[in-house]
């Protein structure tokens, strides 16, 4: 039986990564897969988890399952980090979460309750979005629509044809937004033009399904909320996918969690309930090390405020190697990357085509997507004038 199955490649971005790491040249960089990284290119544990996992480690007595929907702090501190704690919809209960095996699991699980309630809904997905969106969510059943979303020649959003596009979704319809730090593209909505994606919900009655990844590292924690918190004032149900893999480096610990907005709290329960089934048929339990850290950072007031100070300062150097990068490339090209200061997050296209791309990996051993899409946190001050110069050698 088994042996009927071809063999798959490997994932293109994780395949790229490794063949970096095979790559002997001392001088190699890697801007390939979206996890942040130091000034020594390491991928940092914060100080406020390893506090929280010392705490955990000295009093833990029992590693039996969590409940089904997972570590009860965790639930309500990422209900309130992600909605705001002065959210009305959360003083009015009608919110219900559950935890998940990371921004992925959660993905998944919103999409089976999408499904659950309207099988073979569609779900509208930006152009481009994160790939790996499509098998997370297709393989449960949901049908996809695209809209118009990024504009290379103008390097920003095209907000008029994305507005032509979702004016076709209609109630049963699901809307996938990037709450913020767009994934692989960089450019984000402004508050106006969430403020109109929240009039459209309104009016044509398409749920908004928030996919929020990098929480913290745009802006900061409150400005990166504040557009799915405009539709949460607004519309009656919206699903949102949260991940603590990069804004508190919990990557291999998966931790995140689904959070639905219902019109009421007898919705709010329901919905909760059809989770854990939900949950319970695709992985059974939660995992519990990374809720129990996160749920302990969120609430503990003295380890919220050290976590916050960390990824305050990630942040600040994301958007300070933004405008490093701008200069140097500028200053090696002759041309306009301007638009990589006005971008959020970690990632942003270059501009540069298949070739361009292929020859930086294979002459400067420069390492990209196809697409050009870069993690900005891979570039630090021992890489940049490199990097910027091999640039302007494939331009
Ligand atoms: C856009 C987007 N959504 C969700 C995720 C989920 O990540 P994880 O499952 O590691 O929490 C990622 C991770 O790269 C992402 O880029």
């Amino acid at each position: 039986m088994l042996d009927a199955l071809p063999r798959l490649p490997d994932d293109p971005i994780l395949g790229l990564a490794a063949a970096c790491r095979a790559d002997p040249n001392p001088l190699k960089v890697d801007l390939t897969v979206g996890i942040y990284m130091d000034e020594d290119g390491v991928c940092p544990v914060f100080d406020a988890v390893r506090r929280a996992q010392d705490a955990l480690v000295a009093e833990e007595i029992s590693k039996a399952y969590l409940p089904p929907a997972g570590v009860a702090d965790f639930n309500e501190g990422m209900q309130r980090l992600v909605l705001g704690a002065d959210s009305a919809a959360l003083a009015d209960g009608r919110v219900s979460s559950i935890q998940a095996p990371g921004g992925c699991g959660a993905l998944r699980i919103g999409a089976e309750i999408a499904h659950a309630a309207a099988p073979g809904a569609r779900v509208w997905v930006s152009d481009p979005t994160w790939p790996v969106h499509i098998p997370l969510l297709g393989s449960v059943g949901l049908q996809f629509e695209t809209y118009r979303y990024y504009e290379p020649a103008t390097h920003g959003v095209n907000f008029d044809g994305m507005i032509e596009d979702l004016k076709a979704a209609g109630s049963g319809d699901l809307v996938l937004l990037h709450g913020c730090c767009h994934n692989p593209c960089g450019a984000d909505l402004s508050q106006e033009q969430w403020g109109v994606i929240a009039d459209m919900a309104e009016a044509q009655g398409f749920v908004p399904f928030i996919d929020i990844a990098y929480q913290g590292l745009g802006d900061g924690l409150e400005e990166d909320a504040a557009g799915l918190r405009q539709l949460a004032g607004r519309v009656p149900e919206m699903i949102i996918a949260a991940s603590c893999s990069k804004n508190m480096g919990l990557y291999r610990e998966r931790t995140g969690c689904t959070i639905f907005l219902c019109a009421d709290a007898d919705g709010a329960a329901a919905v909760l309930s059809q989770a854990k089934v939900a949950a319970r048929r695709v992985y059974s339990m939660p995992p519990a090390h990374g809720a129990l850290l996160a749920g302990r950072v969120l609430a503990d007031a003295q380890l919220t405020e050290l976590w916050q100070a960390e990824l305050g300062q990630m942040c600040e150097r994301i958007n300070g190697l933004r405008s490093n990068l701008v200069e140097k490339l500028q200053g090696a090209t002759g041309r306009d990357f301007e638009f990589i200061r006005k971008e959020k997050g970690m990632f942003s296209f270059l501009g540069l085509s298949k070739e361009q791309v292929e020859r930086l990996r294979a002459e400067h051993s420069v390492y990209m997507l196809g697409s050009s899409r870069i993690n900005v946190a891979g570039v630090n001050a021992s890489n940049i004038d490199y990097l910027a110069n091999a640039i302007a050698t494939v331009l």
